[in-house]
């Protein structure tokens, strides 16, 4: 069997929603503490529906693919439904990821996370922190070759 499936090669080689979008009302940015990469998500909400949304990202193809499948299943949605999108769901929905790139489809959810949290604050609007915790604190420790 192949390494990848192929809705993992089509949204790598052809990804949607790449982008940034310049009147976003929610940006998300998060790292990957595991590769270091990047993943930014932009979002534009409508009374409460994601009407739009955008990722750029520093991050492999598994990242690149998963960030494309999240994005497209968060278009359109009432956001309660985005934030309970887990990076399982998005690995399902791509038909599977290698094991050891499970982590990277973890960027798509924790952005997307961010991005509501970042829309929420903006907007004075009040939330149950408990919906939003820090993502480092469920990492396991790694270590990092921190020069100072
Ligand atoms: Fe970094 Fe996949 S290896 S996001």
């Amino acid at each position: 069997m192949a390494l990848y499936s192929e809705k993992v090669m089509d949204h790598f080689t052809n990804p949607r929603n790449v982008g940034k979008l310049d009147d976003a009302d929610g940006i998300g940015e998060v790292g990957n503490a595991k590769c270091g990469d990047i993943m930014k998500i932009y979002i534009k909400v409508r009374d409460n529906i994601i009407v739009d949304v955008k990722f750029n990202t520093f991050g492999c193809g598994s990242a690149i693919a998963s960030s494309s499948m999240a994005t497209e299943m968060i278009k359109g949605k009432p956001i309660s439904e985005a934030l309970e999108l887990t990076n399982k769901a998005v690995a399902e929905a791509l038909d599977g990821l290698p094991a050891h790139k499970l982590h990277c489809s973890v960027l798509a959810e924790e952005a997307i996370r961010a991005a509501i949290k970042d829309y929420y604050d903006k907007n004075g609007i009040a939330y149950d922190k408990a919906q939003f915790p820090d993502p480092h604190d469920e990492e396991e420790e790694h270590a990092h070759n921190d020069e100072d």
